[in-house]
């Protein structure tokens, strides 16, 4: 028998229904399962996308509760309360903490073994909860991380070096927040780095790509002032993370994972590029960092940690 590909998202918010839309236009999975603690706003959702089939891939999307999503292969968290204008993610901490020990117990009970990307914010410190609060293994638990950031920083270095932003290669690793940290001393070209003044004669001016780091850290910041949420990016940002997964496609990822000592860092969730497959976070790659770039990333988990201090589990 063919197995279904079965995808659940909790959460049919902003973010829950970009990744839905965008799922469900790649024909990734046969059935997505949208569950939101106002079912009638999944109901909803479901409905219209599922109108849409007449024209696109055969993708069934239903509403429903944790037990449809048996045989899940991935389920996305996306609930929670959304950042506010100018409010840190790290404020929104004690808010969505709460919310993830019921839904964790929930995915525990009806899709044990499905891959978890978590998306809601602060996404570092709810995939550490996730991963403590749930009995499948941490590597099945994923954060969505500064994969978006890491997005936004290769889309602003392809039109400043004018390439497409996928013939960068360049990350953003730590916090997806603040303190995150971009890679300069990898970062490259067609196999040359920027650092080096090379790539197509362009001189990498160091104020101007510094200002080019800081729009991407403020982005969310800039696009929620004006529209008052981010989800499209995010949206295809899981859907790339998901396609890894359930196509066991091994790509490398920025992904927030629990560090085990690399770098000196350990028992704390942070991104660092990834390999991810059907098994979930399946691999780590660990770029050699620029003394600063080290002190940064130090500084990152410093500032997760002291978040992760003040929850009781
Ligand atoms: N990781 C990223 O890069 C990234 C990017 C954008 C937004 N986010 C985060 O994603 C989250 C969602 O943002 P949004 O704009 O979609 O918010 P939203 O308020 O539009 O949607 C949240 C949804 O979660 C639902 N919900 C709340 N508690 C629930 C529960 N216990 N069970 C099921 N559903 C529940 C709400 O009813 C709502 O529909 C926020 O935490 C936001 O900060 C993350």
């Amino acid at each position: 028998m063919i197995q279904k590909r079965r995808i659940g998202i909790i959460g049919t918010g902003h973010v829950g229904v970009a990744a839905a839309y965008a799922l469900f236009l790649r024909g990734l999975a046969s059935e997505i399962v949208l569950i939101d603690k106002h079912s009638e706003r999944a109901e909803g959702e479901a409905m219209d996308l599922t109108h849409g089939r007449a024209f696109g891939e055969s993708v069934e999307v239903i509403s429903g509760g944790y037990q449809d999503l048996g045989e899940a292969q991935v389920v996305v968290v996306t609930a929670g309360v959304a950042q506010q204008p100018g409010e840190t993610r790290l404020n929104l901490l004690n808010r969505n903490a709460g919310v993830f020990r019921d839904i964790v117990a929930q995915l525990d009970r009806y899709a044990p073994r499905a891959v978890l990307v978590i998306a809601s914010n602060p996404v570092d410190i709810l995939t550490h909860i996730t991963q403590q609060l749930s009995h499948r293994d941490p590597n099945l638990v994923i954060g969505t991380g500064t994969l978006l950031d890491t997005a936004r920083f290769r889309t602003l270095l392809g039109r400043h070096y004018c390439v497409d932003a996928r013939s960068v290669h360049a990350y953003i690793v730590g916090e997806h927040g603040d303190s995150e940290v971009p890679l300069w001393s990898s970062a490259s070209i067609g196999g040359v780095r920027l650092v080096d003044n090379a790539v197509m004669g362009i001189t990498f001016d160091e104020t101007r790509m510094r200002r080019l780091f800081e729009e991407v850290r403020d982005a969310a910041y800039a696009i929620i002032a004006r529209k008052g949420y981010t989800n499209t990016a995010i949206g295809v940002a899981i859907v790339r993370l998901v396609a890894a997964i359930l196509d066991d496609q091994r790509s490398v990822l920025p992904v927030s994972r629990r560090l085990k000592g690399e770098y000196g860092l350990a028992d704390i969730c942070l991104s660092m590029p990834s390999v991810i497959g059907r098994r979930g976070v399946e691999g780590a790659v660990l770029p050699p960092l620029a003394a600063t770039e080290l002190e940064g990333l130090e500084r990152s988990a410093a500032v997760i940690g002291q978040e992760l201090g003040g929850i009781e589990l």
